[in-house]
């Protein structure tokens, strides 16, 4: 949204005390030109459509952004239901109060629409195939969407808020001499701050259309707990790798094993990429430490 000097442009964002949500807020508050609404679950239930409707009626935002979803991946599978109801029917409710003000979407959706199972990363226009009910409930919210939206997937998002990998690798380490992580399952770690730094320039420049927005360098999750170790300044070694059919009890969702996100419309569109995930992860493992 290019903006003439001094215009305020007011940005609603949902699930605002999430981990992408609070980046969202933090980012978007940092700068004198916008004025962020943020809207969590205990103040707007995105299941309840007059909830949804009065929250954007009443403040008329000039852009959605829309983190808010049930991400229990493995609870989702067993409540297909509620999962849908937020992640599905709640994102119908965000376009439908979003395109009563004439407001673009802006929504974040997930690695899981695809299956994992092509041999190279996935590009925004692959075919989708989900393998779990959180993975069909975000894809239903993408096609919930008007065209004139913007679909953010991102994968492996870890920040300062709330519970992610890097907070559990170093707490484990905290509690056992070795760690073991799948070797099998790949993907592109992705910080919460940079990520919304993308989806910033992405509401900014008010570009419509599905975006892959991830960190850069794709690890298996033994190679990335071995990177939190090295960047906690700690022995690498101690974690073992391990394969997905020898984890029991198998979680309740499948996992894709080709989790990684070509970023390619950003590249193609000649947009810088976000940093190597070792970048973010020093920062991060800096500030958790500290
Ligand atoms: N985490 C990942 O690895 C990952 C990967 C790919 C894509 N994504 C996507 O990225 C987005 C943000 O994820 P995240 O990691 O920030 O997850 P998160 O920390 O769980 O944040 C989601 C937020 O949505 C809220 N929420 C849940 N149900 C809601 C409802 N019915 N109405 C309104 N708000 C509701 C949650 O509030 P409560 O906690 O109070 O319920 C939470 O604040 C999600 O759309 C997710 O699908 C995440």
């Amino acid at each position: 949204m290019g903006t003439p000097e001094g215009l305020i442009v007011r940005i609603l964002i949902t699930g605002a005390g999430g981990q992408v949500g609070s980046e969202l807020v933090a980012t978007f508050s940092a700068d004198d030109h916008h004025e962020v609404i943020a809207v969590d679950h205990a103040t707007v239930d995105v299941a309840d459509r007059d909830a949804v409707l009065g929250a954007i009626t009443s403040t008329r935002p000039d852009a959605v952004v829309h983190p808010g979803a049930w991400t229990a991946v493995d609870a989702c599978e067993g409540d297909p239901d509620q999962a849908f109801a937020v992640n599905a029917l709640g994102t119908r409710h965000v376009a439908e109060g979003a395109r009563r003000v004439g407001a673009p979407v802006f929504y974040v959706s997930t690695d899981y629409v695809f299956d994992g199972t092509k041999a190279e990363p996935y590009i925004e226009w692959d075919d989708t195939s989900p393998s779990s009910v959180y993975g069909a409930s975000k894809l239903a919210g993408e096609r919930e969407l008007d065209p004139g939206s913007t679909n953010v997937r991102t994968s492996w998002v870890c920040g300062y808020h709330g519970g992610n990998m890097v907070k559990t690798i170093l707490r484990l380490a905290g509690e056992h001499d070795t760690l073991s992580f799948v070797d099998d399952q790949r993907g592109h770690p992705t910080f919460a701050d940079d990520l919304a730094v993308m989806i910033k320039r992405l509401v900014v420049e008010r570009r419509p259309g599905t975006f892959h927005v991830t960190n850069q360098g794709a690890v298996s999750w033994y190679e990335f707990a071995r990177e939190v170790l090295i960047a906690a300044g700690q022995d690498p070694d101690r974690v073992t790798p391990v394969a997905t059919a020898d984890l029991l009890p198998a979680r309740p969702a499948p996992r894709p094993a080709n989790s990684v996100l070509d970023n390619a419309a950003l590249r193609m569109s000649g947009v810088a990429l976000l940093d190597d995930f070792r970048v973010p992860l020093t920062r991060l493992v800096g500030r958790l430490t500290a």
